[in-house]
């Protein structure tokens, strides 16, 4: 029940109506009873830094963070975790209370980027073994791709190649992390990584090339691991080609649910119902 004492979280966007985030938190919410709700706050672009400052005025505790706005937020907060600050953009604000509890004038509002670490958690968590000393092939130089390089390094990667149809767009990309490079969606440079991670919109359903594959399927060999962080369809064509010759895969799922546990731990103090996360996933998304 919403009560006078229930505290708020919510995600900001354009558009939002159709994220899984409210699903997500709240069943994690109603599963450890916290007096918490989080909900979809539709925010137009330009709107970001104002959302921001909001926590503070309305006494928000969390705020997810989507299109158009995670590189405004970054600008706006008071201060940025590791990963934002290398990245320029916060997917998640934290409001930390100030001094005097009783105004929130003095609350510091953090910026937080949890896709990168979500996707070393979810890795983890499938496979079993840290990313620590594997070399990884990453294709796609968009926001996520940042966000998984830059966390893959930290994370202790030997080494990242970062593909993408336009070479160019991957150089940035490759400078976020010490052991990343540029590299070639070649059959030898995908047989050469221990994993395989797409992360552009090839293959998922509604994106530019539903049928398609972002990297050489003649170059995928038992003993891969293949993370597709595309999650509509669950099965990728990348994904059902590294089943065939017997890789390892994961689907999006797992990352996502990793960021909004990050996020989550942060907010609460509290230990992230995993299990209760995903199954709200898989019973929202069909
Ligand atoms: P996000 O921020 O969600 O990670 P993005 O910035 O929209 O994604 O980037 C999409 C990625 O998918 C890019 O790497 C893009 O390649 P380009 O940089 O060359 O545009 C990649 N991508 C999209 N459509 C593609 C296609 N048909 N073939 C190959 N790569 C594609």
């Amino acid at each position: 029940m919403i009560t006078g004492a229930t505290r708020l979280a919510g995600v900001i966007g354009d558009p939002v109506r159709h994220s899984l985030s409210p699903v997500i938190h709240n069943a994690a919410f109603a599963d450890l009873g916290l007096d918490w709700v989080y909900v979809a706050l539709p925010v137009a672009a330009g709107g970001g830094a104002a959302a921001a400052e909001a926590m503070r005025t309305l006494g928000i505790d969390g705020l997810s963070v989507t299109m158009p706005h995670k590189g405004d937020v970054a600008v706006a907060a008071d201060e940025l975790s590791t990963a934002a600050a290398a990245l320029g953009v916060a997917n998640c604000l934290q409001r930390v209370t100030g001094p005097d509890a009783g105004d929130r004038t003095g609350d510091r509002i953090v910026g937080h980027s949890t896709d990168g670490d979500g996707f070393v958690w979810a890795f983890e968590h499938r496979f079993g073994v840290p990313p620590e000393g594997l070399s990884f092939l990453v294709a796609g130089a968009g926001g996520a791709a940042r966000s998984i390089v830059e966390a893959l390094g930290r994370a202790g990667a030997a080494g990242i190649a970062v593909t993408n149809r336009s070479p160019e767009r991957a150089v940035p990309v490759a400078a976020l992390a010490p052991c990343a490079r540029v590299g070639e969606a070649t059959v030898d440079e995908v047989a050469a990584a221990d994993v395989v991670v797409n992360t552009t919109s090839v293959g998922m359903a509604g994106g530019p090339d539903p049928d398609g594959c972002p990297i050489p399927i003649a170059g995928l060999r038992t003993g891969h691991r293949v993370v597709d962080i595309v999650y509509q369809p669950r099965r990728t064509p990348l994904l059902v080609a590294a089943e065939a010759v017997g890789a390892a895969t994961d689907n999006g799922v797992a990352m996502l649910v990793g960021q909004a546990a990050l996020a989550f731990e942060l907010w609460t103090g509290v230990d992230a119902p995993i299990e209760v996360m995903t199954a709200a996933v898989e019973a929202a998304d069909r």
